[in-house]
């Protein structure tokens, strides 16, 4: 029996993770210009930190893998990488800083979804987060990071949507609207809706069952129940947008997906011809009241999560290749085993000498040992035959003009690395 990985999961196979490391090497670079720090924590946590009373998401309710460990504690693996992050602040007590805390993770998260193309059980996510500041300054700092990723790895398909929920007292007169709204068609709403109607009704407007009912279509904008102040705060988020060149459109049914969002919310989207559905590259917003609800104080954050294969496969459907895979600079090629030794003291130089080389342990017949060196586009091959190591020399092939010398054991490396540079 052959065994399997786990439905929703992938493998990442050397040939394929320089991709990886070329785009999370754009990521770390632009990181480093907008002066965000890199923040590590646990792939999980305890069960309480992400199922959070306010939190009646479908993400959290039905996608968490929860578990007890071995001492009977309740575990979830991190389905998104806010909470832990913000965990983590509360708990190390960064708010005492007098800095904004200003981070940002690379990691897998984990959800219960069924997989399909850009869907996941195991997910990387590249996310960001500012925490301590309620600023429409801000939540534009982070729009236009997201923009400017998307710019840098030349993504030319992608555009960004943005609306506000507005603060607390809009959400809430928000809410009460939806209800009364919803209320007249609440039988003919599916069963989730029905129960999100009591709990979360802004839930409804994202329900992918009843995403055609009459009464979402028909259903008010989240425009209609802002305060002045959150108007106030809006505009000002999009002026500060608009003199930094960020194209955005506006969308008044984005809501998004997780409950602590307030203010200002947005999505990057790929409009890459034959992307396919799971199209939304990148989700974000202003979270209100989360550091409290985790126990710290009452102070506001926003942040936003890019899905790493999403942002991945629109690279490939553009073709583009941000990065390459590595080649090798030089390949040792034994003519029979007596050369062994001499030849694992030859690559050992050229490793010490930065240049990227590698020789054969599966005792290869010469043929295939050149067939692999060709293979991997080794830029030099170092030949040992008896005739020129009786004379502590090697036969040195350029692959590329095959210009081949007899050149100095002892040379060999200090040689290549000259005719590289
Ligand atoms: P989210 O919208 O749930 O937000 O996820 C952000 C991104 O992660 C999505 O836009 C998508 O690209 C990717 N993603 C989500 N689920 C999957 C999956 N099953 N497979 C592949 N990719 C997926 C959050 O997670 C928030 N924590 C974002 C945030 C940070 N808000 C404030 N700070």
């Amino acid at each position: 029996m052959t065994l399997k990985k786990v439905k929703g999961t992938y493998d990442v196979l050397p040939e394929e993770s320089f991709r990886w490391q070329a785009l999370e090497a754009k990521i770390r670079e632009l990181m480093e210009h907008y002066y965000y720090k890199e923040m590590r924590t646990p792939i999980f946590e305890y069960k309480e930190v992400f199922h959070r009373q306010s939190e009646q998401s479908d993400m959290v309710q039905k996608e968490t893998y929860d578990f007890f460990d071995r001492a009977n504690r309740e575990i979830t693996l991190r389905p998104e990488g806010t909470a832990g992050i913000i965990r983590s602040y509360v708990e190390n007590k960064r708010h005492a800083n007098p800095d904004l805390e200003k981070v940002y993770y690379i990691g897998p998260n984990f959800r219960y979804e069924r997989p399909q193309k850009g869907r996941y059980r195991q997910f990387y996510q590249f996310g960001v987060e500012a925490i301590g500041a309620e600023n429409p300054g801000l939540d534009a700092e982070l729009i236009v990071l997201a923009y400017d990723l998307i710019k840098k790895i030349g993504l030319r398909g992608a555009k960004v949507r943005i609306n506000t929920l507005g603060d607390t007292k809009s959400r809430a007169a928000y809410k009460n609207a939806l209800i009364e709204h919803f209320k007249p068609h609440q039988d003919t709403l599916c069963a989730d809706c029905q129960n999100r109607l009591i709990n979360n009704p802004l839930r409804i407007l994202d329900c992918k069952i009843d995403a055609k009912h009459n009464a979402v279509l028909s259903a008010p904008s989240t425009q209609t129940h802002l305060t002045p102040e959150s108007k106030a705060y809006f505009k000002a988020v999009l002026d500060h947008l608009d003199v930094c060149n960020v194209h955005y459109e506006i969308n008044n049914r984005l809501v998004r997906g997780l409950d602590y969002y307030g203010h200002t919310v947005f999505e990057v989207e790929a409009d890459i011809e034959g992307f396919g559905a799971q199209n939304v590259l990148c989700g974000g917003g202003r979270y209100q009241h989360l550091v409290k609800e985790l126990g710290g104080p009452d102070i506001s954050g926003i942040g936003f999560a890019f899905g790493m294969e999403r942002l991945l496969s629109a690279l490939e459907s553009e073709g583009i290749e941000l990065g390459k895979e590595i080649v090798l600079d030089a390949y040792v090629i034994k003519m029979n085993d007596k050369h062994t030794i001499l030849a694992s003291k030859i690559v050992n130089d050229l490793r010490n000498r930065k240049l990227i080389a590698n020789l054969d342990y599966q005792n290869k017949s010469f043929k295939a040992q050149l067939k692999e060196a060709l293979r991997h586009q080794a830029k030099f091959l170092i030949i040992l035959g008896d005739d020129e190591v009786n004379q502590k020399m090697v036969a040195l092939k350029n692959t590329k003009t095959e210009q081949q010398e007899n050149v100095l054991i002892d040379q060999v490396g200090k040689i290549i690395k000259e005719r590289l540079e």
